[in-house]
Formats: C-alpha cells, structure tokens, sequence
C-alpha cells in the first residue's frame, strides 16, 4: 500500500486540471498490474473526465479480467481527502464487487476506506 501511494503521489503532475487546480489521482491495483488514471478538464467544463472514470476505462480498455483487480486509491493534492463524485461511484458499480475497497487519502496522510457498496447503495443496474 505505501508503495502505491507513493506512485500516486508521482502521477499528480500528469492531472490536466488548470480551471479548477484540483488534482485527482485514481490507481487500481490488480494481482499483476496497476493502472492508473488522472482527471482531465476542458475549457468546456462539462466534458471533463474524473480520474477513477479514467483509471477504470484505462484498465477496460487493456481487458483487464476484474476478478483480478485487488483495491483502489483515490488521492488528492487537498488537505482532507475526498469521496468520489455520484458518476464515478455508478462507473465503480458497473466494473467492480460490491465489496471492492476504495482507499481515499489527501495530504493529511489519513486513509479513508469504503467499499463500493456503501459508495453506491440502490444500485442501477439493468
Ligand atoms: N474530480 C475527480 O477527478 N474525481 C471525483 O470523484 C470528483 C472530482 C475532478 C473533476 C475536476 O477536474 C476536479 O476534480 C474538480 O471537480
């Protein structure tokens, strides 16, 4: 684990984030690999993509098999970490267990973790 907070501290300066200067770093740590996503703005705010959307379309993409995914680590460069965005916790719902942890830390170092399940619960699913 904190080898892997540290290589999300590393991945901060690859967030494209001028309008809001808010850094979102989402790894997904998987039995043999980790995959990595930041959040990417536009000038046209809406189309922005939050950095665990990215990071879970970065491992789809690959064709990660999700059984192998271990957990997930949401930093951020403020001093209380965050809970992910309502879009983000539906994209989780969509790929990862309902018993699948997500750690949050911000620079106040303190680990926040929830299982996606209690991140979303009432899930839509079809
Ligand atoms: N953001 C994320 O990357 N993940 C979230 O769960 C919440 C918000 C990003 C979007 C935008 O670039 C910035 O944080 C401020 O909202």
């Amino acid at each position: 684990m904190t080898r892997n907070i540290e290589y999300c501290k590393s991945l901060f300066d690859r967030c494209y984030s001028p309008y809001s200067k808010f850094n979102v770093v989402t790894v997904l740590v998987c039995k043999d690999k980790i995959y990595s996503g930041v959040n990417v703005e536009n000038c046209s705010y809406s189309l922005t993509v939050c950095a665990e959307t990215n990071c879970i379309s970065n491992a789809v993409a690959d064709g990660l098999d999700f059984n192998d995914a271990q957990y997930m680590i949401v930093m951020t460069n403020t001093a209380d970490e965050i809970t992910p965005c309502g879009s983000c916790r539906q994209f989780m719902a969509e790929f990862l267990p309902k018993h699948f942890k997500v750690h949050t830390i911000g620079n106040n170092a303190i680990v926040q973790t929830y299982e996606v399940k209690d991140l979303i619960p009432y899930t839509f699913i079809k």
